[in-house]
């Protein structure tokens, strides 16, 4: 018998392992699949059985063993990991406890929030109960959340925590106590309405507390204070509440994001479940890879001021970036939580009468006061706002929209709007677009969130509707016949739109450079994936030759190219 982390490895087998999380095939002794963490279309996500280990040759370059996969896929921390894997292996779970001291400090930490827990939710007097009412919270909703209140003392917690044998070193780390400059410890929390903080699988990892209204300090303490960062607890991981709501998430294909603890719960009360809240942080890439596994929409819903049309538009970035169909839900001058607290049902209207991303640009950015005033710069300054926008978008269907819409907006042609966004630069620090895949949770999902459109299939859409299916014969018909067919019978609804014909042929021949990227993007994925095999299976002269071709495609993906066959 090793440790228990070795123990898992051998017993488990990575392959059956993965396979419960998404579709794999075999691949020599190896196994292949789509990678799980980045979008794409060709399997370079392999898995070896005999080095006991995975790896993605795409996108990501990362890989690791069973339980670091575990770890990235349901976003848990190590130790959560660990105990999945062991119930699964058959391990007997005291050795993850009493054992060793890494495992033991785990568990000290989760024990430690779960009993802090308990003791706010018996320390709640009847006038923070009223409080918390009288926000609109119901008495179910404050259980089911454990919702309780931190009292205002110096250190009540921690003697209770001490009196139940917890060790003040661990009751430290757990973050609800800390210890002065001076060397004596304080409770963290005073005053405040307790929220816990629960991580993906449900468990309590730390604390964001309110501060009571009526505090004579009010106004100059921090409204809500949360847990420092401690070894289970990961605030740009965590999404406060998706314990409770990931399979409404998957059901409904979207997903409501808020911001903190009372819209969540607020909404939540109110029957919109498909929600889940940042806590104390900005919204992540990895908030948003947690929720792409299981939506392909994400609603966004903060507040009306300006802090919060910022955060909109960052979030819109970061989620488009992330592959996500973006709306979002514009709130008539009060947060979620005030809302339903008013009316209960109003919500779910906001929520379904949610609009596009490209209007919230237009109407912050070009809203019609510009668009009638006289104010040059004004109108120019918008206009650049939504041409830079509008560049990052990684479909150039959605961009021809938008330019469309501006046309329409501001009147000028969409000549000069293309040349002028053609000008433009990306300010630093944007956000660069990058995919994640939409695989289900576990298994596959009953109603499986729609397949978006990849950009192949769009280039080649938009390539046929401008007229220029003659252009695709330099492609072998494999590659682009499934899409042309598809399309055959939606082209009596297909429209170039009311454009030159020079402009007409130049468009083409930017989709067909772009197109010839893809496809060879996809050779080159294809070949990594045979590098890999071959490696695998030693297979020398396979590998050479996979590795030569490898070599030429990706030289010409980063130069121009006059090669005009692809097939
Ligand atoms: P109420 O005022 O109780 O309705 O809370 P709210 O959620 O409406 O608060 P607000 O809109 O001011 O802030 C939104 C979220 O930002 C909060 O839920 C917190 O997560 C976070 N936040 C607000 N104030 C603070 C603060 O002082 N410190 C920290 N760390 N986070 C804060
Ligand atoms: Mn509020």
């Amino acid at each position: 018998m090793g440790t228990v982390v070795e123990d898992i490895k051998d017993k488990l087998d990575i392959a059956e392992v993965i396979k419960g999380y998404i579709t794999v095939s075999p691949a020599g002794k190896n196994f292949k699949a789509c990678c799980p963490f980045h979008h794409e279309k060709t399997p370079s996500f392999m898995i070896s059985p005999d080095r006991r280990s995975w790896h993605c040759f795409g996108g990501c370059n990362e890989g690791g063993d069973v339980i670091s996969f575990v770890m990235k896929y349901e976003n848990v921390e190590f130790y959560d990991a660990l105990k999945l894997l062991a119930e699964r292996a058959g391990i007997d779970p005291s050795r993850l406890r009493g054992g060793a001291g890494e495992y033991r400090k785990y568990d000290a930490l989760y024990a430690i929030n779960e009993a802090a827990k308990e003791f706010f939710i018996a320390s709640m007097p009847p006038h923070v109960r009223e409080y918390a009412l009288g926000r609109g919270l119901s008495e179910a909703t404050l259980a089911e959340f454990g919702v309780g209140y931190a009292p205002n003392e110096p250190d009540t917690l921690l003697r209770t925590m001490t009196k139940r044998g917890f060790s003040v070193q661990d009751i430290c780390e757990a973050g609800v106590v800390f210890r002065t400059e001076r060397g004596t410890y304080w409770d963290r929390f005073r005053n405040r309405l307790m929220f816990p903080l629960y991580n993906h699988v449900g468990k309590v990892v730390g604390f964001t507390g309110r501060i009571m209204p009526d505090d004579p300090k009010a106004a100059e303490l921090a409204k809500y204070v949360n847990s420092p960062e401690t070894p289970i607890f990961a605030k740009s991981k965590i999404l406060y509440g998706f314990h409770a709501t990931k399979a409404h998430v998957r059901e409904a294909g979207a997903a409501l994001l808020v911001e903190g603890q009372m819209d969540f719960l607020m909404a939540y009360q109110a029957g919109v479940r498909n929600v889940v809240a940042t806590s104390g942080t900005a919204l992540t890439g990895e908030h948003l890879e947690t929720l792409r596994r299981l939506a392909d929409t994400l609603l966004l819903c903060f507040d009306n001021d300006e802090a919060g049309q910022r955060a909109i538009e960052r979030g819109i970035d970061l989620a488009l970036a992330h592959d996500f169909s973006v709306k979002v839900v514009a709130l008539s001058g009060k947060d979620p939580a005030d809302i339903v607290r008013d009316n209960p049902q109003a919500l779910a209207g906001f929520v379904a009468a949610a609009g596009s991303a490209r209007d919230f640009y237009f109407n912050r950015y070009l809203p019609q006061s510009v668009g009638i005033s006289h104010d040059h710069e004004a109108l120019k300054r918008g206009v650049r706002a939504v041409l830079l926008k509008a560049k990052a978008l990684p479909s150039p269907f959605e961009q021809s929209a938008w330019l469309k819409e501006l046309v329409m907006r501001t009147g000028m042609s969409e000549h000069v709007l293309q040349s002028e966004m053609d000008r433009l630069e990306a300010p630093h620090g944007a956000v660069v677009p990058l995919r994640v895949s939409a695989v289900p949770y576990g298994q596959a999902p009953a109603a499986a969130p729609a397949v978006r459109e990849s950009r192949k299939g769009l280039i080649i859409r938009r390539i046929v509707q401008l007229g220029g299916a003659p252009e695709l014969a330099s492609f072998a018909p494999e590659y682009v016949a499934p899409e042309i067919s598809a399309l055959s019978e939606m082209k009596a609804s297909l429209d170039g739109g009311d454009i030159s014909p020079e402009d007409r042929a130049k468009e083409v021949m930017l989709l067909v450079v772009e197109l010839e990227r893809e496809w060879r993007k996809e050779k080159i994925a294809v070949l990594k994936g045979a590098i890999i095999e071959a490696q695998a299976m030693k297979d020398e002269v396979r590998l050479a030759s996979a590795m030569r071709e490898f070599d030429t495609f990706s030289r010409q993906l980063h130069t121009r190219v006059d090669d005009k066959t692809h097939k």
